[in-house]
Order: structure tokens, then sequence, then C-alpha cells
């Protein structure tokens, strides 16, 4: 159940046990992912807490990479993408020793609870974590996938879905000049949110998203439909099908019969200055983060749903699924007539 969080910003937290935290980032990094981590920073100082950068996400944790850091060394990363302090995909981390010297780490640098800013992976992590540990954790989403549950958005994904969109309006001005198909995959490991909301923006023929089964035999259709001889994008969602864009389009033109080319977006949606949206979201979510700590809250995820703040278990944002809006799909077949 998704817990309302009502206390503002700027009261102070009057007496709290949290003296000093660290932060995070890991995972795939999301633009957005610097401001985040300035609000926290900044956030914690406004309430006299100290804090500790723990650089390369869980490597780093189990190495004792850590540095000090205070309004100053946050300054203009705002609008910078990536983050400033590295992430990683830790393979250390997924043992239980790992996560051992990890929390024997965080307990000699004196930490009192962890901020993490990351997708499902990290969330994975902070959980384990707390539970054998017993360390105080608030995440923060921060991945362009927005996979979680616990939140309408996760900071870097409005970023994401705007720069795939401007690749996408260039695309159809060549694919409408060669009456090309294009197969254009997008990012999106096991979920459709960014190929969905792309793919109505872009104006796609068809949006393949691994939540629908009958891609395959839908885009032929689509494709063929009255002998169709016009140029067609179709968004596919990578993980969608096996071999990705390339395969489909190689077996597609068994049945379509106009020249066809394939771009795979990558990480170009990774990368990026953040869009304002994305910088108010990640400068709320830090915030609370924060707050949520010095208010004696742990193992949960600040997100936000209907447009309030609200906490999360953390081992609900990844076990539970949030669901695609059905009503878009059906839209883009409206749409794509
Ligand atoms: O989780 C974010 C994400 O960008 C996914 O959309 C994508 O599948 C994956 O990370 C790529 O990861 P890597 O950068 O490790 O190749």
């Amino acid at each position: 159940m998704n817990q309302p969080v009502s206390y503002s910003f700027v009261t102070k937290v009057n007496v709290s046990k949290i003296k000093k935290i660290g932060v995070y980032t890991s995972g795939g990094d999301a633009p957005g992912m610097n401001a985040a981590l300035r609000s926290i920073v900044r956030t914690a100082a406004y309430h006299g807490v100290e804090v500790v950068g723990i650089q390369h996400g869980y490597n780093g944790m189990i190495k004792g990479d850590f540095v000090p850091m205070g309004p100053r060394s946050v300054s203009n990363i705002i609008q910078r993408g990536g983050t400033i302090l590295k992430t990683a995909r830790s393979m250390e981390f997924m043992t239980r020793e790992g996560r051992a010297k990890a929390a024997a780490n965080l307990g000699q640098q004196g930490i009192d609870g962890l901020v993490a800013i990351g997708g499902n992976g990290t969330f994975q992590g902070a959980t384990l974590l707390y539970d054998e540990h017993m360390i105080p954790t608030i995440g923060v989403p921060g991945t362009i996938d927005n996979d979680l549950y616990g939140t309408d958005f996760t900071i870097g994904y409005d970023t994401a879905i705007n720069t795939a969109v401007e690749a996408i309006d260039k695309i159809r001005d060549t694919a409408d000049a060669h009456d090309r198909v294009f197969y254009v995959e997008v990012m999106g490991r096991d979920s459709g949110f960014i190929a969905l909301d792309v793919g109505i923006a872009g104006g796609a023929e068809y949006i393949a998203i691994p939540e629908i089964e009958e891609n395959f035999e839908a885009i032929r259709e689509k494709l063929t439909a009255g002998g169709r001889q016009r140029s067609s994008i179709v968004v596919i969602a990578e993980g969608c099908f096996k071999g990705g864009a390339v395969d489909l389009a190689r077996r597609m033109s068994e049945f379509v019969h106009l020249h066809y080319r394939v771009t795979v977006l990558g990480h170009i949606q990774r990368g990026g200055s953040p869009s304002a949206r994305d910088r108010v979201l990640a400068a709320k979510l830090g915030a609370q983060a924060v707050k949520s700590l010095l208010a004696g809250d742990g193992n949960v995820m600040a997100g936000e749903v209907n447009s309030k703040v609200v906490l999360t278990p953390m081992r609900d944002t990844w076990e539970k699924k949030k669901g695609i809006d059905n009503t878009l799909v059906d839209l883009s077949q409206v749409l794509s007539i």
C-alpha cells in the first residue's frame, strides 16, 4: 500500500537518530540523477545532517569508495546527465558476503542511513541490505524505464522519451522520402512504457510492447492492410522479440514487400540534460527521501502518485508490476488507421 506523506519540506525535524547519511546511484544511469543528488545533499545540509557520497554504486560500497559531500559539491550539476557519483551493476553485491562487506564499511563510516537512487536492481539490493543488516534506506526512483511500482513516473523517463521522439521525427522524414518501413527499437528492458509513449507521440503505425503477446501477427496485418505501399514506423520495445528489431524486420520482410531499415536508438536515450519535469521530480523525491530517513522511515521508496508524494515498501517497488495504460494501447490502434 502506498503511504501518502504530509509533512512540508521546510519544517525541520527536531530530533532524529540520523546524523550521517550515505547516498549512491546504481544500475543504469538516468538523466536527473544528479538533480536528485543535489536535492538530497542540500536537504541533508538544511537539516544539519552529514552526507557521504558512495561512488560506483554497490561496488563502491563494498570497496569503501566514499567521498564527503556538502552543498557546494553539488553545484552546477542540476543540468547534467549521467551521475557524478558514477554507477555500476554489481555482481558482488548479489552475494551475502558482498553485502556483509558493504555493511561493515558503512558501519565504519558511521553512516546511519542511506538514500539509493536507481531502479529495480538497486532496490532489490537495498531490500537485502535492510533484511540482513537493518540499514534504513530510502529509494529515489531513477531509471529511464519507468517500470517501478509506487510512482507514476521515474526520474529520467521524461527526458528519455523526449530524446526518442526527437529521433523518430527525424526518421519519419527519411522514411517518407523513400516510402520505407522503419523498425525503431527503444529501451525498456522488460516493459513497454517508453515504447508506448514514444509510439503515440511519434505517430507510429504499430507499437510492439512485451505486455502484448500477438505482436508479430498484428504488425504483419497493419503493414499489409489494403495492399499498403507507403512509409510506416514501427516502434519496438527491446526485449519484445528474441533477436530484437533486426530479426523482426528480417522475418517481416517475407510478408511486407517494401524496403525497410532498422534503427536501434540504444543508449542515446540514457544521456543528455534532464528535462524540467525530471529535475522537479528529482528535487521533490530527493528532499522527501532525506526527510523520511530523519523521520525514522527505512526500507521504502519515495514516489509520486497522482501528484502526491507517497512512500511504498521497497520490496513492492520491484516485486509488484506497474501496469501499462491500456487505453493508450487502444488509442494507438485508432490513431494509426
Ligand atoms: O534499465 C535501464 C536500461 O537502460 C534498460 O532500458 C536497458 O535494457 C538497460 O538499462 C541497458 O543496460 P546497459 O547499459 O547495462 O547495457
